[in-house]
């Protein structure tokens, strides 16, 4: 795809990239959905296409692929998931793939980043591909329990009835009754409307959540993510986009890893993430230099694979009070939240799920606004992966940001 790259400077071969900026010069995705006909290769080759197609680059001048995946060595019985990825797009340099539950494309955006700003290449092609619906619904639970803590999969713990746990605490702690629970179902169903690529794309009401079917007490239907195929694709460069035309630039300004124990049950809360709180922090000194980046943010995508979920990291992230982020959702100092439709109505192949929330801030980011991030949780907040994006198209290359460093 696209024009071959000039060769590399014999400066640049011995100098390389260290701590170099990476910038997100391509991106691309598949609508997310139950997508019968389409493989795991099919989907993931569609969405490196796009993503090549506008970095203007080919898979020759990949160094590196990394691919985040959860599901296929389990469902499919095949592993070597990275090099899976790289036959579907006839790629043969190095590649790894990353498992970190449904954080497993944030990870592999992780990857990316490191790959660039220690110097081992400067362009590095990220994947993020999940292929659920051709299971049926138990195996599918059983494998995403494969996630939790073994206390609560022995206990035959879902992931909804896990996230029920933290819904009822954190509706019992904060005193919020089932109407506000629901708004951030509803809000995201809306963004989801004007999404071509996402899974649900119609709106929904409070009632409907309120009335959908329970899935465990007190989650409903419309409170889960669903069950979902799809791939997304980034190019990260340590070069900014060359073509005249591309005169955006976006680029990965921090990124943050967090932590926290497996099972839900060893937790200090049961209504915040640690893990959030780590990464973020993370996150926000590798982008400014300093903490609280929550007033800069014009956009982010969160990880809604419940509804509690969405209003906890809401609340983590530092968009609003401790029990508030109901009542903050429609605040005008908000940031514009999951425009993509997030994880409950765009959809949630779980390792396409990170890769896409990068995707979807990098293209809200090229229609001008400034600061985006993204926050990625694995299981019930085991792992969180956090990024910070900021369109630098109108700074001078190598010149310290106004508000910090
Ligand atoms: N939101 C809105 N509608 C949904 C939905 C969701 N999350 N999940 C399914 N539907 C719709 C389907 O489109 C279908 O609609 P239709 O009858 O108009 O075609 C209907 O509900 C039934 O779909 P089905 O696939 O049979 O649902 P299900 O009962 O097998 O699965 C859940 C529903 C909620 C149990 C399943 O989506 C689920 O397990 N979600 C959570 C996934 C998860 O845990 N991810 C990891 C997060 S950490």
């Amino acid at each position: 795809v696209g024009v071959k790259q000039e060769p590399r400077t014999k400066k640049q071969e011995t100098n390389n990239y260290w701590a170099q900026q990476v910038f997100v010069v391509g991106t691309g995705m598949t609508r997310f959905g139950e997508l019968w006909g389409e493989s795991v290769e099919s989907m993931a080759k569609a969405a490196v296409e796009e993503a090549l197609g506008e970095a203007k680059i080919s898979v020759a001048d990949i160094d590196a692929l990394i691919v985040g995946n959860m599901l296929l060595p389990m469902l499919e019985n095949r592993a070597h998931v990275a090099r899976v990825v790289a036959d579907a797009i006839g790629y043969t340099g190095p590649a790894l793939a990353v498992e970190a539950a449904c954080a497993s494309g944030g990870m592999a955006v992780q990857q990316g980043v490191m790959f660039i700003r220690s110097g081992m290449g400067r362009n590095v092609l990220v994947v993020g591909v999940e292929k659920m619906t051709d299971a049926d619904g138990a195996t599918i639970a059983r494998g995403l329990m494969g996630a939790g803590g073994e206390e609560e999969q022995l206990a035959g713990a879902t992931f909804p009835a896990l996230y029920a746990l933290m819904h009822q605490a954190y509706q019992h702690t904060y005193k919020i009754d089932d109407e506000a629970m629901a708004g951030i179902a509803v809000m995201s169903h809306c963004h989801a409307a004007s999404n071509p690529l996402a899974q649900f794309q119609k709106g929904i009401t409070v009632e409907a959540v309120l009335k959908s079917p329970l899935v465990a007490d007190p989650i409903r239907l419309l409170h889960c993510s669903p069950v979902s195929d799809g791939a997304s694709a980034l190019i990260l460069s340590a070069e900014k986009t060359r073509t005249k035309k591309q005169d955006t630039n976006i680029e990965i300004v921090g990124s943050g890893l967090g932590g926290d124990t497996l099972a839900l049950s060893k937790r200090k809360s049961l209504t915040s993430m640690k893990a959030t709180k780590q990464a973020l922090r993370q996150a926000e000194l590798m982008a400014q230099g300093k903490l609280g980046i929550a007033d800069k943010v014009e956009v982010v995508e969160l990880h809604d694979c419940f509804s509690v979920a969405g209003y906890i990291a809401l609340e983590d992230l530092g968009f609003c009070g401790v029990g508030e982020a109901s009542k903050c959702l429609s605040n005008k100092s908000m940031p514009l939240i999951n425009p993509s439709g997030g994880l409950k109505a765009c959809g949630h192949p779980v390792g396409a799920t990170g890769v896409k929330q990068v995707v979807a801030v990098a293209r809200e980011l090229r229609k001008g606004k400034k600061w985006g991030l993204t926050q990625n949780v694995g299981g019930t907040g085991a792992t969180a992966v956090v990024h910070v994006l900021r369109n630098t198209s109108h700074e001078v290359r190598g010149a310290k940001y106004e508000e910090g460093i």
